[in-house]
């Protein structure tokens, strides 16, 4: 996710695209840029790090000129750097252009502009845009923009300029907002609302497939067909900081509901393009690399570990090698047995924990290979691993996490797929049916967050107990952990995740009349042992909340109420079954008035041991 911005006006172009940036920075804040046209050129002015260092960079020589763009960096192809932020240039300097999205097939365009001549500066696929631009550029720049969107593939929100047309933007989306903002003789263009909201209320939400070209005084707005759209206008009503939460009412609601693009987002490019294989290109392994590893260790913190946990499961399941799993601050002190032969692989979701990051560290002097799975780029996990395999979740600025879980158990699962595949432990129907079950998942998280009402009401019901339980076995557990851990940490309720197996022995003896227990159940293949396992917590008067899969009608027989997950792959259910636990523990903080966002004693990254 990054933030764009756009002017064109009588203004001074720089000020509004740094004030809308700042407002931006949510979206993404690696590295920032602004491109403005000075009445002869167009200035491109850029570097790595927040905002604060491009002001800093321009301070004493602002670009001046009344129409620019700008853009603030959340990397996914190439590191954070000077050369990698956005504006990017063609050759000539002539197109700019900034992007929020993937152009998948990026590689494919930039191989054939080389061969025609064309000289790349950075590592991104935008940069192959502008040169794009500059190779089918005709004179007309909106014919031109319209064919370059022929030729690309993929999510984008796009803003371009050209010096031959230095009185008009022209900008277009396909799977990313981008919303023009209508002023007096001049005019803006954003990612979001909030940067343009202190200019304007007045705006035009574009929809996928349109097109504008953007004048101080007029707008032109067409569909990919070249057809005129009428617009409404839009009038935002919200305030500022509601804005940048997209409407939600704090960042975690957001990022609950940005799962299914973070999910669509971290499979795309990572599925062959017949749709029945994995594909992954980061890593080039082979059979040879593969069957040299005797064992795997996951290690990891929170969430992030509890993903570690699902993660086993699969690489166990389909590829069949040995994983042990562990909290990053117990792995390196327990003196490891790592040799040669061993594969770490690391979660984390900032890249910066440094319990994570010092396990790592101990793996590699002792001689494993290393693998990170994290969701931000040339992050000091990222960098300090041998390889890297990205989320594309985008920030996630609450402190509970939640896009990056599910990313994470996807990711865990095309790599257990991809190894499968590599030593030949799966079939290839088998692969090809669980590729097509993984494909159905963004849509089954949508239909899970469809409606929420029967969970507001649970929290409401129960969200004032002080003790919770969660029961699972198999991969339910997994996910039981998870969800205990989003209770705890933003309602302060003392929620524990057990075994159901392992109740009776021992911590049977809190459960007492009115205890609240939420029992997965999704498992086929210890449902009956589950089952047996509520009915025990039910003859102590427990209330259960069962977690099931559509199509499950036995369960309600044996439980107060039920939460129903689509059906899917058992495998796959893990990425379902947690969606509604974390609302559960989402609305329960609301009930409880607690700070949702930023919980008490806790941060975002823990950079500390
Ligand atoms: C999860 O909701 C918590 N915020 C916390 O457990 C987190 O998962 C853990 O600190 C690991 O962070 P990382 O993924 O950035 O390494």
């Amino acid at each position: 996710m990054c933030g764009i911005v756009g002017y064109v006006g009588d203004k001074q172009a720089a000020d509004f695209l740094l004030e809308g940036l700042s407002k931006l920075e949510y979206r993404g804040y690696d590295s920032a840029g602004i491109a403005v046209y000075d009445g002869s050129k167009i200035r491109v002015e850029k570097c790595v790090g927040r905002l604060a260092a491009l002001r800093d960079k321009i301070k004493d020589n602002v670009p001046q000129g009344s129409i620019g763009i700008g853009h603030t960096r959340w990397a996914t192809h190439g590191r954070p750097s000077d050369t990698n932020a956005h504006p990017h240039t063609d050759c000539s300097g002539d197109f700019v252009v900034v992007h929020n999205g993937i152009i998948e097939n990026y590689l494919t365009l930039k191989e054939d502009l080389i061969e025609k001549g064309h000289v790349f500066k950075s590592e991104t696929d935008t940069e192959v845009v502008a040169h794009l631009l500059e190779e089918v550029y005709n004179g007309d720049f909106e014919e031109s923009v319209r064919e370059v969107l022929r030729r690309i593939e993929g999510s984008y929100s796009l803003v371009f300029m050209c010096r031959q047309h230095p009185d008009e933007l022209i900008c277009t989306k396909q799977d990313n907002p981008l919303v023009i903002g209508l002023g007096d003789g001049e005019n803006f263009i954003a990612s979001d609302i909030p940067a343009i909201i202190n200019r304007t209320r007045r705006t035009y939400i574009l929809n996928d497939g349109e097109m504008a070209v953007v004048r101080k005084d007029s707008i032109k707005i067409t569909n990919r067909k070249g057809e005129p759209v009428t617009k409404k206008v839009f009038e935002v009503n919200w305030n500022a900081e509601a804005a940048e939460k997209g409407g939600f009412e704090h960042f975690m609601l957001k990022e609950i509901h940005e799962q299914p693009k973070a999910v669509r987002d971290t499979m795309s490019q990572r599925i062959a393009k017949d749709g029945k294989r994995i594909v992954m290109d980061e890593l080039k392994w082979n059979a040879d690399y593969l069957n040299n590893f005797h064992k795997i260790y996951i290690v990891a913190c929170g969430t992030a570990y509890h993903a570690g946990l699902v993660g086993k499961y699969y690489i166990e399941k389909l590829a069949r090698i040995p994983v042990e799993v562990d909290i990053a601050s117990e792995f390196r002190y327990r003196d490891p047995i790592i040799d040669e032969n061993t594969m770490l692989i690391v979660v984390s979701q900032s890249g910066e924990t440094s319990d994570t990051l010092a396990a790592l560290k101990e793996s590699k002097r002792r001689g494993a290979k290393t693998l990170a799975l994290t969701n931000v780029v040339g992050s000091s996990i990222a960098r300090e691993a041998d390889q890297v395999l990205y989320t594309w979740a985008g920030p996630e600025i609450a402190v509970a996490s939640t896009k990056a879980y599910t990313t994470q158990l996807i990711l865990f699962f095309m790599l257990s797929l991809y190894m499968a595949e590599i030593k030949g432990t799966q079939t290839e129907e088998r692969v090809a049916e669980l590729v097509a079950k993984l494909q159905q998942i963004p849509a089954q998280i949508s239909e899970t967050l469809s409606d929420v009402e029967p969970i507001k009401t649970f929290a409401k019901q129960y969200g004032f107990n002080e003790d919770v339980f969660y029961i699972g076995r198999s991969l339910d557990w997994d996910v039981a952990l998870e969800g205990a851990l989003k209770l705890k940490e933003i309602s302060y309720i003392h929620a524990e995740a057990y075994a159901a197996g392992e109740l009776k022995h021992g911590t049977l003896a809190l459960i007492v009349e009115g205890v609240p227990v939420i029992a997965l159940a999704t498992q086929k293949s210890v449902y009956e042992k589950t089952l047996s396992n509520i009915k025990e917590v039910k003859a102590r008067d427990a209330v259960v909340i069962g977690i099931a899969t559509e199509g499950d009608d036995e369960l309600g027989k044996y439980v107060d109420h039920v939460m129903k997950v689509p059906e899917t792959d058992e495998l796959l259910t893990p990425i379902l079954a947690v969606v509604p636990l974390q609302l559960l523990a989402y609305f329960a903080a609301i009930t409880r008035g607690c700070d949702v966002d930023k919980p008490r004693n806790l941060a975002k990254s823990v950079t500390v041991e």
